[in-house]
């Protein structure tokens, strides 16, 4: 018998309906416990309707608590709602400079761009044209924007005022982070610029994690494929891990993935079975996002059990200190590193370990 027909024929088949509703791009119909938080974002961003410049704001919370879930909402809701919006949706792991997010922007305006060899100034020049031209409105979400700053790539804030202030383009800007401390180091200027309003999203608790399980397994699962106390103790492992949403949907996926190879029906069996690969998984997923050299320095460090700043810096000679600096900054707040100073021979050393 093919081995394909055969898993066709298996007990396990047809856990999943819809297995992409468990991917982390998937944009659920419901939001589930958001109404205040999108009420506010849309209220900021509302004037754009009237040609009026929109309440650049600020959205934070920890890891998981739905931010960028309810931004790309409001976002698809406003194209919905007027053509005189351009939304714009940068994660900035992905696009960590000044000039990539430049270039984001120029791309939504269909401009092909070489990405190199055109400097950062240029872009910004190009981008302040063709806006204009456009008649349309960017409202350009920075997601993980901490990132910017972990980089020393501030300079886009001071664009993006620019554009505003200078260029009277109007735009209106969404700051995500995790870090709020972060983005409060910025200029007085930018931040009574582009941080005028600031929104924060709490973690949440158990039953809206069972809550959102629920909408999620109907959205992704073929019908009756759970049991109730499964959805549970996904919900519960979530709340212990910082309340954070993401976790408990990836259990359920890793849980459905096992029954779909066994007995075809997701119990607290197949839950508690999974547990142990939910944080690995979600940190594998972060780290698709890295760039190759992103991803180099993680490989050259998970090789060791610690490594100094120092033999990072000579490993990576072609990059400057700064820059690595700031790489390995933002490899840290994704979660993805973890480093601490210690005394050494010339004084104290930072030592990255890379984590999990
Ligand atoms: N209220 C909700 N209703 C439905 N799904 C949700 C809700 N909140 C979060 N989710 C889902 O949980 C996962 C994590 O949410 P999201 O990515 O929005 O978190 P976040 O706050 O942006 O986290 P991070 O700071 O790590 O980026 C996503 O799959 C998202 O679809
Ligand atoms: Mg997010």
């Amino acid at each position: 018998m093919n081995v394909f027909r055969n898993l066709e024929r298996g007990a396990g088949r047809g856990v999943f309906r819809n297995e992409e509703a468990f991917s982390p791009e998937f944009l659920p119909e419901m939001v589930v416990g958001r109404e205040n938080e999108i009420k506010e974002i849309a209220f900021n961003i509302r004037p754009v309707a009237e040609r009026r410049r929109p309440a650049s704001m600020v959205v934070h919370g920890p890891p998981g608590t739905g931010k960028t879930c309810a931004t790309r909402h409001v976002l698809k809701e406003l194209s919905e709602y007027t053509q005189r919006a351009e939304p714009i949706y940068i994660n900035c792991w992905r696009r960590s400079s000044r000039a990539a997010v430049l270039s984001a922007v120029l791309e939504k305006f269909d401009m092909v761009m070489p990405r190199r060899g055109i400097s950062a100034d240029e872009l910004l020049q190009r981008a302040v044209e063709l806006i204009r031209k456009s008649g349309k409105t960017p409202i350009i979400v920075l997601d993980e924007a901490d990132a910017l700053v972990e980089e020393g790539e501030e300079g886009i804030f001071y664009d993006l005022l620019r554009m505003n202030e200078t260029e009277r383009l109007n735009l209106g800007v969404i700051a995500i982070t995790n870090r709020e401390d972060m983005l409060s180091l910025l200029d007085r200027r930018i931040r009574s610029s582009l941080m005028q309003a600031d929104i924060g999203f709490a973690r949440y608790g158990p039953a809206e994690l069972k809550e959102i399980l629920k909408e999620r397994a109907k959205a992704g699962l073929v019908p009756g494929s759970w049991d109730e106390e499964a959805l549970g103790v996904c919900a519960a492992f979530a709340g212990k891990n910082g309340g954070d949403a993401r976790v408990g949907i990836t259990l359920l996926w890793l849980a459905g993935r096992k029954a779909e190879a066994g007995g075809g029906r997701i119990t607290v069996k197949e839950v508690e079975e999974a547990k142990n690969r939910v944080l690995s998984e979600i940190k594998g997923r972060k780290e698709e996002l890295l760039d190759g050299e992103d991803r180099a320095i993680m490989e050259f460090i998970r090789k060791k059990e610690s490594v100094k700043s120092g033999d990072v810096y000579s490993e990576f000679s072609g990059v400057t200190e700064r820059t690595m600096r700031g790489r390995l900054g933002k490899l840290e707040s994704m979660g993805l590193l973890e480093s601490e100073y210690v005394q050494g021979g010339k004084g104290r050393t930072r030592v990255f370990r890379a984590k999990g």
